[in-house]
């Protein structure tokens, strides 16, 4: 069992773990479907909506700018103002935890009217968002930001369309720029990646009636004066559906199967790494929801051998690297992650974070610049006490890491799962044997 002790969870190792679960709907998809909706003209109604820290976040903000948004469990409803409907709020807008949500409505606000002021969490203010102030400048946006980070004032204006080619392969980048070029005045707004990144914006752009043209790596949108409403159910989330995967194949004697997970090929590439590493999985019941691929997929235990990550694969499975290091701690032989400098700057330098906490419970992993290698031992690991540095995906490593351990592991600062899956440790619990 895990027990609580005010944010610290002690997690004890289990036997295997077996059975059925959902996991909350997907978090880049909500925070995109009630931002979409916000937009368009008329009643949205987003189903299966994940609702966690980071999306409420969302929610919040959007109230702020005058839209009426009502969460009920998994059902959001947003009343949609319009393209260029949202009203400039006096405070100050707080993105919290939510990388996404700064970036993506920093391009929204470039083109209404008026002023206004972009805060977030200490992890947050300290991330860089010049990579989405670049672009929108170029645009014709008046931003400004704090040395590179938030705060971030916006004086919205008339837009003009870019090509852009983004340094960093960026969904969040891509994304700003596309919302932003829905508001020109010309067009088409276009992006060419370095490599491609999630295309969510894009399928939901569609779904909302956008004129959009996109392709692995590249994506262009023309100006609209209006959008549909939306109407769909959001598939759940992959990232929070990968640690119980990855926790299924890892503990011997274990079968657990994840109902209705996103499948979107920009998103699964650690479905990938696990197959050439080895692992057994079946993906059934593939069907489309919105626009989004979505599936069953079932996993059991599988002895697993190393491999490699190199730059092309990172975007595909960017917020599962600090998981894969996990992995990479039972599989046979040397694993390593190159190219994947942009860990430095997520909810915590995950490079660093990833190394503290699997050092802590006695897994041999070395940081590099861009990404770390792990000496593999198929065998549990010793347990300890792992510090989650206020980042949601360290805290759900700790946490596996105790199931897989000898010992059990303390994860200190738990409650960060809230920012993308509240239930998650009640959910492991209930897959213990
Ligand atoms: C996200 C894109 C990714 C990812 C983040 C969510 C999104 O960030 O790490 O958790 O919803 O667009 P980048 O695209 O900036 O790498």
């Amino acid at each position: 069992m895990s027990k609580k002790t005010d944010t610290a969870v002690f997690v004890e190792p289990a036997q295997g773990l077996e059975g059925d679960v959902a996991v909350p709907g997907d978090k880049s998809i909500s925070h995109r479907a009630l931002l979409l909706g916000a937009l368009a003209d008329g009643r949205s109604e987003i189903r299966g909506f994940g609702s966690s820290a980071d999306t409420l976040s969302t929610a919040s903000v959007l109230r702020q700018l005058g839209v009426e948004v009502r969460i009920d469990g998994e059902v959001a409803i947003v009343e949609g103002v319009g393209v260029r409907g949202l009203k400039p709020s006096t405070d100050q807008l707080d993105c919290g935890n939510a990388g996404t949500l700064l970036r993506l409505i920093a391009g929204v606000l470039a083109g209404q009217d008026g002023t206004f002021d972009l805060i977030g969490d200490e992890s947050l203010s300290r991330r860089p968002v010049e990579r989405v102030v670049a672009p929108l400048r170029l645009m014709g946006a008046q931003i400004t930001s704090t040395d590179g980070c938030a705060p971030v004032t916006v004086v919205g204006g008339a837009l003009s369309a870019v090509s852009y080619e983004p340094p960093v392969a960026s969904a969040q980048v891509k994304s700003s720029v596309l919302l932003a070029g829905l508001l020109t005045q010309n067009g088409p707004t276009e992006v060419r990646e370095p490599r491609p990144t999630r295309d969510h914006t894009e399928r939901m752009l569609a779904a909302a009636g956008a004129r959009v043209a996109f392709g692995p790596g590249r994506a262009a949108v023309w100006p609209a004066t209006s959008l549909q409403p939306l109407a769909f159910e959001i598939p759940g989330d992959f990232s929070s559906a990968a640690p119980l995967l990855a926790a299924g194949v890892l503990m011997s004697g274990s079968r657990v199967r994840v109902h209705g997970v996103g499948v979107n090929p920009t998103r699964t590439g650690f479905l990938s790494v696990l197959e050439r590493m080895g692992a057994r999985m079946s993906i059934f019941n593939r069907r489309s929801v919105a626009g989004e691929p979505v599936a069953d997929i079932e996993v059991s235990s599988s002895e697993l051998t190393a491999t490699a990550i190199g730059a092309s694969e990172v975007p595909l499975l960017i917020d599962e690297l600090p998981l894969f290091a996990l992995v990479a701690a039972v599989a046979r032989g040397e694993s390593t992650v190159w190219g994947a400098e942009e860990l430095r700057v997520k909810e915590s330098d995950r490079i660093t974070a990833v190394t503290n906490a699997l050092r802590a419970v006695g897994v041999r992993i070395e940081p590099r610049p861009d990404g770390f290698s792990v000496r593999g031992v198929p065998t549990r690991p010793r347990g300890g006490r792992v510090e989650s540095a206020g980042d949601h995906r360290i805290a759900m490593i700790g946490a596996l890491a105790g199931l897989l351990s000898r010992g059990g592991v303390e994860v200190e600062g738990a409650d960060w799962v809230t920012v993308s899956y509240p239930g998650f440790f009640d959910v492991l619990d209930s897959l213990r044997i």
